[in-house]
């Protein structure tokens, strides 16, 4: 098991500086791909420690380097001739230490964006030059680069991009060549670890079930599991795994109805080997009424988890036996949960509530998963022999539908723009390695690049929805006042259930990644709700590509979805991820 900060190995070749990016555990996977071990370590780490390795990667992150308390790393480190490569905050990290200056951009750049790389010999970019695909998350932008650096690349909104200084072997990119959507990120990075730092491949990343295996061993000891799972992949993964390690009756698995579910949900998980199920319904919807706020409905989500966990413990006088909790958590959990030192809070994931960090620390808790992403949990559960039916299931929240059932603390009317409605609905999302919490515009328009020119332009929205139907002109709808309530629930059970029959039947779900359908209280006072559909491409759930689903499918669901009463309009969300999540809370 890979976990941030373990100590007793020594050094690996390639080493990740944590400057508190989204993406900084991504760059060292990217890395352990390509065959070199890598990990990741705090920025500031001295350079004196760092001597051993063959280069040091430095992340992004949502500070701004002026800022007070920024994170920052030992100007040491660029004096060695250690091969060192910026990226995002980190090639702005760089410029700033080394004498360049760094400001705040005219506007931000979130999403794809083209980028135009000099066609140098330089071995980092060799081969690699002309315009391509990168993908940006950033508004600070290098305004100089230190003495002995060049610009070796551009964009149409950033003039710095890519910069070298060959002879010190030092580089930085503004962009993210860890993510998918920059289409030559694996062989910029490949360029990096091989040609520049001269690493030796040392790792092999299919064959994982057997370490890991090895660790829940270790760390369970002679106590016993009990395993929370949800009939989804990462929990189902880690569940198995525990299984195999420890044996068939250490380990219990227990599936909570939440009344948060999926339509026929519950009975699925049902059907699993070694799970029973809990109802435990009422309690949370009962611990949920009147709850307006996003992070307060996980909280309460969440420590509802915790209880379940102590009062089944208790019915079942497992009391007398030393017992702790498995759970299926994934990196992109513990991210987006702040869980790592400098990382913003984007969303607590209900498995990171104050009542789960206290198990963690009396060290009551095994989590198999803790640093893997989703494609990875996947790639090991085919490794296990789990069924594809199981493995390709779209991913679901823990908190369920509690989070695509949006709430309003006040009735506010919708607001016309030149640019198109303000929905006063709040929804989350991740801006440059931030959280944002903001209202929504809607747009006549379905066009992907308008939806992303507006959102780089607009300050004060964190998505762009396109209106596909509505009973009545968006000016004659409002937002009303309202929290999560069980009536609610089942109006977005019920449309999530003909949304997911729908494309399943076309086969639209077999090209797609997940398909939230989301519940927001806009509407008329006899119809008072609207549904917005978020079908989403991604490969790890860390970026996500919103996707055009074919109109002949979009005019049957809306149809459907617009004959459910209590229903006004159907609305397409055309954010990517950044900058918006793919859930809304
Ligand atoms: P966001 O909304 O952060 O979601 O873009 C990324 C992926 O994570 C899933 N998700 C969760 N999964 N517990 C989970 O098990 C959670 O609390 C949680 N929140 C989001 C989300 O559905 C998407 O696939």
């Amino acid at each position: 098991m890979i976990a941030e900060g373990q100590p007793e190995r020594p050094l690996p070749q390639i080493l990740v500086l944590d400057a508190g990016g989204q993406y900084c555990h991504l760059i060292a996977r990217k890395v352990r791909e390509l065959g070199v071990y890598s990990e990741v370590r705090p920025s500031e780490i001295p350079a004196a420690e760092v001597a051993s390795v063959k280069g040091l990667i430095i992340s992004g992150g949502p500070n701004s380097v002026y800022d007070p308390g920024s994170p920052t790393v030992d100007p040491g480190i660029f004096s060695r001739g250690l091969p060192v490569l910026g990226i995002c905050y980190g090639q702005q990290l760089m410029a700033y230490v080394l004498g360049g200056s760094v400001r705040k951009g005219e506007k931000g750049e979130y999403g794809l964006a083209t980028l135009d790389l000099d066609c140098t010999s330089d071995p980092l970019f060799s081969g690699l030059g002309g315009p391509q695909q990168i993908w940006m998350s950033h508004r600070d932008v290098v305004a100089e680069v230190p003495e002995g650096f060049s610009v070796v690349g551009r964009t149409a909104t950033c003039a710095v991009a890519a910069v070298a200084a060959p002879r010190r072997k030092l580089y930085g990119v503004q962009f993210h060549p860890e993510v998918v959507q920059t289409t030559r990120g694996r062989e910029l990075l490949a360029n990096f670890v091989f040609r520049i730092c001269c690493a030796q491949p040392d790792w092999d990343p299919s064959h994982r079930a057997p370490i890991l295996e090895e660790e829940i061993r270790r760390s369970v000891g002679n106590r016993k599991v009990f395993f929370f799972v949800s009939g989804g992949v990462d929990s189902t993964v880690a569940f198995t795994l525990c299984t195999r390690a420890l044996g068939e009756d250490r380990v219990r698995g227990v599936y909570v109805d939440t009344g948060l579910m999926r339509a026929g949900e519950t009975e699925f998980v049902s059907q699993m080997k070694g799970v029973s199920v809990e109802h435990a319904q009422q309690h949370f919807l009962e611990a949920l009424a009147g709850v307006t706020d996003p992070e307060e409905k996980r909280h309460i989500i969440g420590e509802q988890f915790v209880r379940v966990q102590e009062q089944v413990i208790e019915a079942r006088r497992l009391l007398d036996e030393d017992w702790i909790l498995g759970q299926g958590t994934i990196y992109p959990d513990t991210i987006e949960s702040g869980g790592t030192a400098k990382a913003s809070l984007i969303k607590t994931h209900h498995n990171r509530v104050a009542g789960i960090h206290k198990l963690i620390t009396a060290g009551r808790i095994v989590e198999p998963l803790t640093s893997l992403y989703k494609d990875e949990v996947r790639e090991l559960g085919r490794e296990i022999g789990l069924p594809a039916e199981l493995l390709d299931r779209h991913p679901f929240p823990g908190p369920g539908l509690a989070i695509r059932c949006l709430c309003s603390e006040f009735d506010a009317p919708l607001r016309w723009t030149p640019d198109g409605w303000i929905i006063p609905v709040h929804s989350v999302g991740v801006q440059g390695d931030e959280r944002s919490y903001a209202p929504v515009l809607a747009i006549e328009q379905f066009d992907h690049a308008t939806a992303t020119n507006l959102i780089n332009r607009l300050t004060g929205v964190n998505r762009v929805i396109a209106k596909i139907q509505a009973t009545k002109p968006l000016a004659k709808l409002e937002v009303r006042a309202c929290s999560l309530t069980p009536e609610r629930v089942e109006r977005l059970r019920a449309a999530d259930a003909i949304v997911r029959r729908l494309s399943h039947a076309s086969g639209f779900d077999h090209r797609i990644w997940q398909f939230p359908v989301v519940l927001i209280p806009l509407g008329t006072a006899a119809a008072p709700e609207s549904i917005v559909l978020r079908p989403v491409d991604s490969v790890d759930g860390m970026t996500a590509q919103s996707v055009t689903m074919p109109s002949a499918l979009l005019e049957e669901i809306c149809g459907e979805l617009l004959a459910q009463d209590g229903i006004s309009g159907v609305f397409y969300d055309l954010t990517h991820k950044p900058p918006g999540t793919i859930e809304w809370e």
